[in-house]
C-alpha cells in the first residue's frame, strides 16, 4: 500500500516551483514572480476571511475604470497584489482590473515580467461570504518597455503607449496563468504550459500544498453556468442552445444549472466536474462583460492545458490580439464537447 503521507511530505507550492526551476521548466526570475503572487493570494485569503471583522465589507465609494462601484476589498486586494509584485523586483509592468492604465514598476531590476491580474474576482459576493478569487497571467518582458529612468515627461506618453502595446499580447504568449479561489478551501491553480496543478492552503502552517496534478477537464458535462437573467437580451441562436439544454431528451435528464456569479468559482467547478461556463454578448453589452486580458485569456490558457476549450463563440480566446487593456469579449469555456456544441449553434 502506498506509504501514508504525513502532512509534511506533501510538496508545497514553493518546493514544487523550485523543482520546476531545477528541471529547467521555468527560470529563477519567474519562480520569484510566482512566489510573490502566491504570497499576495495568501494575504488576500486572510483579508477575505476576516472582512466582516475588520470592516472591509461594503463599497469603497469610488467607481473604477470599468464603471463598477469598487468594493473596499477590490482596492485593498489590488494594493496587496501590486506591493507583492513590486517587492519581487522581477516585475516590469502590471495591468490590473483596478488600474486605469498599465503601471511600469520602478523597483524592477531583473526579469521585467509583465503581470496582468484581476485582484478580486466576483467581488459582488464579498458581503455574503460567497466564493471569490484572484486571477493572473504572466507574459515575457518586452525590453522596449523598461520603466522610464528619463525624467523627460514627454516620454511619459510614449512610455505609457509602449506599456499598453507591451501588455496587449494574445493569450498564446502567456508563460504562466492561474487563479486562487477563496472558498471553503483556498485553492491555488496554476499552469506553466505543461499541465494544470492545484495547491490547497493548509491553514496549519500557511503553505499551499500540492493536491492535484495534471488536472484533466471531463470531455463533456451536463452542467451549464450562465446568468439566465440576461436571456431575453441574448441572440436567438444562443436562446435556442439554452432551450435545448433543458430538453430532458432520451436520457430523461436535462442539464443542471449552476451559477454563483464569481468566474473563479464557476470555472473551478467546471474544470473539475465538466460542463460549460458562458458569459455571452447581449443587446446591452455587445462584447459581453468579462475582460480579455486578466479574466478570459488566463482561464482559457488553463482550460486548454486541461484538455478543454475557451472560445468567444467563434475563435479561440488565446488567438485574440487585444487592442485595449480593459477590452471585453464573450466567453464560452469548459469541456471540449460542450463548447464545440455551443459553437455549432452560433455558427
Ligand atoms: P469582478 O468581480 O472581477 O468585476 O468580476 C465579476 C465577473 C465574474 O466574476 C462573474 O462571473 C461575473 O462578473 C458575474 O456577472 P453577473 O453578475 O452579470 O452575472
Ligand atoms: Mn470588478
Ligand atoms: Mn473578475
Ligand atoms: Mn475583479
Amino acid at each position: 500500500a502506498a506509504k501514508k503521507k504525513s502532512g509534511y511530505e506533501l510538496q508545497t507550492l514553493t518546493s514544487w516551483l523550485l523543482r520546476q526551476e531545477m528541471k529547467g521548466e521555468i527560470d529563477t526570475e519567474l519562480t520569484i514572480v510566482m512566489s510573490s503572487i502566491a504570497m499576495a493570494c495568501k494575504q488576500i485569503a486572510s483579508l477575505v476571511q476576516r472582512a466582516g471583522i475588520s470592516n472591509l465589507t461594503g463599497v469603497q465609494g469610488a467607481v473604477n475604470i470599468q464603471g463598477e462601484d469598487q468594493k473596499k476589498l477590490d482596492v485593498v486586494s489590488n494594493e496587496v497584489f501590486s506591493n507583492c509584485l513590486r517587492s519581487s523586483g522581477r516585475t516590469g509592468i502590471i495591468a490590473s482590473e483596478e488600474e486605469d492604465v498599465p503601471v511600469a514598476v520602478e523597483e524592477s531590476y531583473s526579469g521585467n515580467y509583465v503581470v496582468v491580474f484581476d485582484p478580486l474576482d466576483g467581488s459582488s459576493n464579498i458581503d455574503a461570504a460567497v466564493s471569490t478569487g484572484s486571477i493572473f497571467g504572466i507574459y515575457s518582458p518586452n525590453e522596449e518597455c523598461l520603466p522610464a529612468n528619463s525624467d523627460d515627461s514627454s516620454a511619459l506618453g510614449s512610455e505609457e503607449e509602449r506599456c499598453i502595446v507591451n501588455v496587449c499580447q494574445p493569450g498564446n504568449n502567456l508563460l504562466a496563468a492561474g487563479y486562487c479561489m477563496y472558498s471553503s478551501s483556498v485553492i491555488f491553480v496554476l499552469t506553466l504550459g505543461k499541465g494544470v496543478f492545484a495547491f490547497t492552503l493548509d491553514p496549519m502552517y500557511g503553505e499551499f500544498v500540492l493536491t492535484q496534478e495534471n488536472i484533466e477537464i471531463p470531455k463533456a458535462g451536463k452542467i451549464y453556468s450562465f446568468n439566465e437573467g440576461n436571456y431575453q437580451m441574448w441572440d436567438e441562436n444562443l436562446k435556442k442552445y439554452i432551450d435545448d439544454l433543458k430538453d430532458p431528451g432520451p436520457s430523461g435528464k436535462p442539464y443542471s444549472a449552476r451559477y454563483i456569479g464569481s468566474l473563479v468559482g464557476d470555472f473551478h467547478r467546471t474544470l473539475l466536474y465538466g460542463g460549460i461556463y458562458g458569459y455571452p454578448r447581449d443587446a446591452k453589452s455587445k462584447n459581453g462583460k468579462l475582460r480579455l486580458l486578466y479574466e478570459c485569456a488566463p482561464m482559457s490558457f488553463i482550460v486548454e492545458q486541461a484538455g478543454g476549450k475557451g472560445s468567444d463563440g467563434h475563435q479561440r480566446v488565446l488567438d485574440i490580439q487585444p487592442t485595449e487593456i480593459h477590452q471585453r469579449v464573450p466567453l464560452y469555456i469548459g469541456s471540449k464537447e460542450e463548447v464545440e456544441k455551443l459553437e455549432k449553434y452560433l455558427a
